[in-house]
């Protein structure tokens, strides 16, 4: 409708002054005149100028006061004519605000004898303020010097109204022609397709987002890092297996019974099933032997080993349970027939019974990395852990000796962030003791070295989230999940 009213006006005039006034004159509203004269002007129907006024409009307290009176004035009819008011008296009928003003006002005015006793000095008075805000408000103008104390006392306010000048334009037509945004079956049948006036494609349109999955950010990050694993000759591990015995956890692993890290404040341990229901018998004998009384160089740990203790069921406190389980496999077939050497890695689910924050969850992701061969050192751990971590982009590492109960010698892992400006803890490593080792069969010379670390730590630098309930767990938003950016590991500085 205003389209229609905007091209039909041109069509005997020679053009539209000032839309706002088209506007008022057709009862059209004016937002929707300059939608249309926009849109007209894109297409050169229409010539448009802009045209820019300022008005003066009411403030919410101008507003106010053009309806209830001026509050001088308010307050000047609250005394009373024949005799004083107490102040106090006075005060109570008017709201703190509108008293201090109509007191001022009115005393500037010496409409009232101001003091303890409040009474009138003048017989009658007009509401000049209320007048000329009335009209302010009806769109009628006022003199200059009317202004300025409205403005003064911020009753009124500058709008700036924008609007146009309208004519007709190159393409001006009494009537848009619609643009033909298809070719139709009967299009080709009527044969009014050469008529037809055909839309032109909007290449940069924005085509709707696309409805697909999405992959978390821990997933892409984790694809990456099992990329530089593969790159470095790693093969994966099976962690498929979120429950586990105590046996691989922690005894397999030389950690012993009574370590604080085995209590149910630590663990959780499963109850239906609540035992595993076999371990490989032999093995279990030399582990309890070396828990025991040690062996290979070692006095053990000179306690009673209990059996019950090793079958528990638990939800694995870390991926090492499954290290150990390929490690143990590994000696078997080096027994049977050779030593292989073998680069082991897995990113997957740990559990661990702890209070929840910022930086823990009871539920998180473990990358561990090993390397079995004979004769490794601990630089090789460093070189190992230097090429693993550069190509994360962390290159610049500090080492701090650690204890492992399965690691001997062990170093947390420390890198500098740039970002943050100080060197941040990443990861645990060490080289496995023979305590562990030894047992399951492995010859002397054989060593293996080896490095853990969370996955939600290197995510969280990554995505530049502070609090690792934001990343994972029931309270993660799901538009997070969906726009996301990639983050290059390694390419973009980690660090950073
Ligand atoms: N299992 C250790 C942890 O949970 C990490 C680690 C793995 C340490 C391998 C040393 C060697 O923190």
């Amino acid at each position: 409708m205003a389209e229609e009213a905007v091209l039909r006006y041109l069509q005997n005039h020679n053009e539209i002054s000032d839309s706002g006034h088209f506007a008022a004159e057709h009862g059209i509203d004016h937002n929707e005149i300059v939608n249309v004269v926009k849109s007209l002007h894109g297409f050169r129907y229409v010539e448009a100028q802009d045209i820019k006024k300022e008005t003066w409009v009411l403030t919410d307290e101008g507003k106010r006061y053009a309806a209830e009176g001026s509050p001088e004035v308010q307050l000047f009819l609250a005394v009373p004519p024949e005799g004083g008011i107490s102040k106090d008296e006075l005060q109570k009928k008017f709201d703190p605000a509108v008293f201090k003003i109509g007191c001022s006002q009115a005393g500037k005015n010496k409409w009232v004898e101001m003091g303890k006793q409040l009474s009138r000095k003048v017989q009658h008075v007009e509401d000049k303020v209320k007048d000329l805000l009335l009209q302010i408000q009806n769109g009628q103008g006022v003199e200059k010097d009317d202004i300025n104390p409205l403005k003064a006392r911020k009753l009124i306010a500058l709008q700036t109204w924008k609007g146009y000048s309208v004519k007709k334009g190159p393409n001006y037509a009494p009537e848009r022609k619609k643009a033909a945004t298809d070719l139709t079956r009967e299009n080709l049948q009527r044969g009014d397709w050469k008529d037809l006036e055909f839309k032109e494609y909007n290449f940069s349109a924005k085509g709707p987002p696309a409805e697909c999955g999405h992959l978390h950010p821990l997933n892409k990050v984790k694809e990456r890092l099992k990329n530089i694993f593969r790159m470095m000759k790693f093969e994966e591990m099976p962690t498929n297996r979120f429950v586990e015995s105590s046996f691989w956890n922690f005894d397999a692993l030389f950690q012993p019974q009574q370590h604080p890290a085995r209590d149910s404040h630590d663990t959780f341990f499963v109850q239906v099933p609540s035992t595993t229901k076999q371990l490989p018998e032999d093995y279990v004998e030399r582990v309890k032997h070396v828990h025991e009384s040690g062996g290979y160089g070692s006095r053990g740990y000179c306690y009673e080993w209990k059996r019950d203790e090793a079958n528990k069921n638990l939800l694995r406190t870390h991926t090492t349970a499954i290290s150990s389980r390929m490690l143990y496999a590994l000696a078997q077939h080096a027994k049977e027939q050779t030593f292989t050497p073998k680069r082991y890695f897995s990113i997957d689910r740990v559990f661990r019974n702890e209070a929840v924050d910022r930086t823990h969850l009871a539920e998180f992701h473990q990358i561990e990395g090993l390397v079995c061969d004979r004769g490794l050192t601990l630089s090789h751990l460093i070189g190992v852990l230097d090429d693993f971590f550069s190509r994360l982009g962390m290159s610049k590492l500090r080492f701090k000796p650690a204890y492992n109960p399965y690691t001997e010698p062990s170093m947390e892992i420390f890198s500098y962030h740039e970002g943050f400006g100080k060197w941040v803890e990443i990861g645990n490593s060490g080289m496995f003791r023979p305590e562990m080792l030894r047992p399951m069969g492995f010859p002397e010379d054989v060593n293996v070295i080896a490095w853990g670390l969370s996955l939600e730590r290197p995510t969280m630098i990554l995505y530049g989230i502070d609090n690792i309930r934001d990343l994972f767990g029931h309270k993660v938003d799901l538009g997070l999940i969906k726009k996301n950016p990639l983050c290059l590991i390694g390419i973009q500085d980690a660090d950073g």
